[in-house]
């Protein structure tokens, strides 16, 4: 038995969690506490919502609200949509949580006794009108590196790049709007450049990290570090702790680390036991790609700094898109976790973003994809061999687990199939291969349907009856087996499973017991159905739902800039516009919104899917003229792919049409 600290990285609180987050993060982090308490270690699992930074002051202001009066409306609803999903942290706190200001602040000066830091007078901008410094989102302006307008002070999103406020080009205030000046101001800097080397040690030598995080952690350290500053000139945020020195704090990247600890610490004050011993022992952070950064340099460096011991792994999770697009919180191209819940349970969710790809590598959300996956093996596999055996010892062996008579080959075979399963997902899922670990399940499920039907024991029943006892028999074993396992993946189900099964708790909170075999005579309770199919309709109106309020976004967005940013002629001209003719016109399925089309452009047809339905019907398009965008890259919408783009106004949808024109015909 050990004990283990886990972490989930802590999420910003200036706006709820979506399905990506639950993937790359929540969702393995907390099937691998689960899973480790079934193997009886101790495990502390932390998390907290993290509170600072300028996102979150720049909201405040925007609203005329305090910063913590947003972080407060924000750390609830995180809260609520982990409880939601069952992810259960120990302990899930506040980066503005007193005890995280003490623990960052004696952090501080402890580096800053060791002379880890020091000071370096910098420029910086500085807005008069406000009369304040313009740290990172508070200003915004042109990327030195692409030329992208709207670069914020710390990052270009454009082009990636990290940047610093001054390097901006007409940076302005994103408060007030004025042109900011340049002045100087003294800044606490880590030396980050002295463990250059021991990081690279340390990276080079952990047996457990991923290639993922390896990789990248290894090809930023080719470029060589740079010290780090570590403040800022602004309120929002933990206070530099050293005599004289005001208006500064400590950078929110300085600090949020110390959300793992100081969760945990907190969760010390209430439980009387310390921490720290979990945090020796064993210390695994589960984050998101965009992290690997800091977890790999910023991190270890400050602890090593700090004389403390280094974390045992870091497990990155990959992206999710939806629908083969990028997720956008600014369009509104996500799931939010609430809204997925007002139709479907959270294992569902579960499954779903654990079974479709590593985590190690980016996947896709797709309503599609998520229908097959719960119809397909949920309820055809899993849901249908469970309710089989259940409904089976019900009806024949009054709920009783009949007997085991001798067994054949077969019956050997399966047997061992159960008795081998534990060990063998348990290594898995201690190798962080969450879903090879849930495939097994479903495979074992897809096993016992095989040994169902090969045995034939409706048949047997009456002709022999030893032999539909023992398939019976062998067939709960099963269950037992797969309810206990599941436990680590989908907490809701599982207890389904074992409630049906009439296990007590302290018989299924076991890993290694998950295939003691079930006496004979033991009383299994009434079976009940434990995954619904959905059917087409319903993921007819999710598509729907999705389509709808990404569109209400942009239009919401367009209301806001009116007219919206000047563009250049030679933007204008990379557009390539033609005069197309509509040669057919047909509905899609199970949608009220969009048609598919096939436009002529002379030296092609292009097959467009449009969002027209609610005003045209289709022969009203057929031989329509049109005016078409040619060169716009094919996306597929909903599993059909649309390779162009027609001319529309946005709201009444009226379709644009040139009065005159040949087909193919070049618009200028
Ligand atoms: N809030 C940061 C983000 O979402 C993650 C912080 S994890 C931390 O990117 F522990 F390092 F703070
Ligand atoms: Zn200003």
């Amino acid at each position: 038995m050990s004990k283990i600290l886990i972490s989930s990285a802590l999420p910003y609180a200036n706006g709820p969690n979506h399905l990506g987050h639950m993937r790359s993060t929540y969702i393995p982090a907390d099937t691998y506490a689960r899973y480790n308490r079934l193997k009886g270690n101790e495990v502390l699992f932390t998390c907290a919502s993290d509170e600072h930074g300028t996102p979150i002051a720049v909201k405040a202001e925007h609203e005329g609200k305090t910063p913590m009066e947003i972080a407060t409306r924000y750390h609830k609803m995180l809260k609520k949509d982990v409880e939601d999903c069952n992810i259960s942290f120990d302990s899930f706190t506040r980066t503005t949580d007193k005890k995280h200001y003490e623990m960052a602040q004696k952090l501080f000066l402890k580096l800053y006794e060791k002379d880890y830091i020091y000071e370096k007078e910098i420029q910086q901008l500085y807005c008069e009108k406000c009369a304040r410094f313009l740290p990172d989102r508070y200003v915004e302006g042109i990327c030195p590196v692409c030329g992208a307008d709207g670069a914020r002070g710390d990052h270009c999103e454009m082009c990636g790049r990290h940047l610093e406020p001054t390097q901006l080009k007409e940076p302005h205030c994103l408060i007030c709007d004025s042109t900011p000046k340049i002045r100087t101001s003294k800044h606490y800097f880590f030396k980050l450049t002295e463990f250059e080397n021991q990081i690279k040690e340390w990276i080079n030598n952990n047996k457990e990290l991923d290639s993922n995080v390896r990789n990248y952690a290894l090809n930023w350290l080719k470029d060589g570090l740079k010290d780090w500053i570590l403040t800022r000139d602004m309120d929002w945020g933990i206070p530099v702790p050293l005599n004289g020195v005001e208006g500064k704090i400590i950078y929110v990247w300085g600090e949020a680390f110390i959300g793992y600890l100081s969760a945990a610490a907190q969760w010390s004050d209430k439980t009387n036991q310390p921490w720290i011993d979990y945090w020796n022992d064993k210390a695994v952070h589960f984050i998101g790609k965009d992290i690997i950064y800091h977890h790999s340099i910023f991190w270890p460096a400050l602890l090593m700094a700090y004389s403390c011991n280094l974390p045992s792994n870091i497990v990155a999770g990959e992206f999710l898109s939806l629908e083969g697009q990028k997720m956008s919180t600014s369009r509104n191209w996500v799931i939010w976790v609430q809204d997925f819940l007002k139709y479907y349970d959270s294992d569902l969710l579960r499954y779903y973003l654990t079974i479709n790809a590593p985590l190690n590598k980016d996947t896709d959300f797709s309503w599609d994809e998520f229908q097959r996956r719960v119809n397909d093996e949920l309820a055809d596999v899993l849901g249908n061999f469970l309710h089989r055996t259940f409904s089976f010892t019900k009806r024949f062996y009054n709920s009783k687990i009949p007997e085991k008579f001798e067994l054949t080959k077969e019956d050997e075979d399966f047997e061992n199939l159960i008795i081998s399963a534990p060990e063998k997902i348990g290594n898995l899922i201690e190798a962080y291969k969450f879903r090879d670990g849930l495939r097994e399940i479903i495979k074992l499920a897809k096993a016992g349907n095989k040994y169902f039907n090969d045995q034939e024991p409706w048949k047997t029943e009456k002709e022999n009856p030893k032999k539909a006892s023992t398939c019976l028999y062998l067939c709960n074993q099963l269950a037992k087996t797969i309810g206990i396992l599941l436990q680590a993946y989908l907490p809701i189900k599982s207890k389904k499973i074992l409630k049906i099964l009439n296990i007590a708790d302290e018989k299924s909170s076991n890993w290694d017991i998950a295939a003691e075999f079930l006496e004979t005579g033991h009383k299994i309770n009434k079976p009940k159905p434990l995954f619904k199919k959905i059917d087409d309709d319903e993921i007819a109106k999710r598509k729907e739902e999705l389509l709808n309020n990404s569109k209400e976004v942009t239009t919401q967005e367009k209301e806001e800039n009116k007219m919206g940013d000047l563009i250049s002629i030679d933007d204008f001209g990379k557009i390539d516009l033609r005069v197309g003719k509509v040669i057919k016109a047909e509905s899609v399925p199970k949608s009220d919104k969009l048609l598919k089309l096939q436009v002529d452009i002379k030296e092609k047809t292009l097959q467009i899917v449009a969002g027209l339905a609610k005003s045209y019907t289709p022969e009203e398009l057929l031989n329509q003229k049109v005016i078409v965008i040619v060169n716009l890259k094919p996306a597929k919408l909903f599993g059909i792919e649309s390779q162009g783009m027609l001319l529309a106004t946005d709201d009444s949808v009226g379709l644009l049409t040139p009065q005159k024109g040949e087909i193919g015909e070049k618009i200028r």
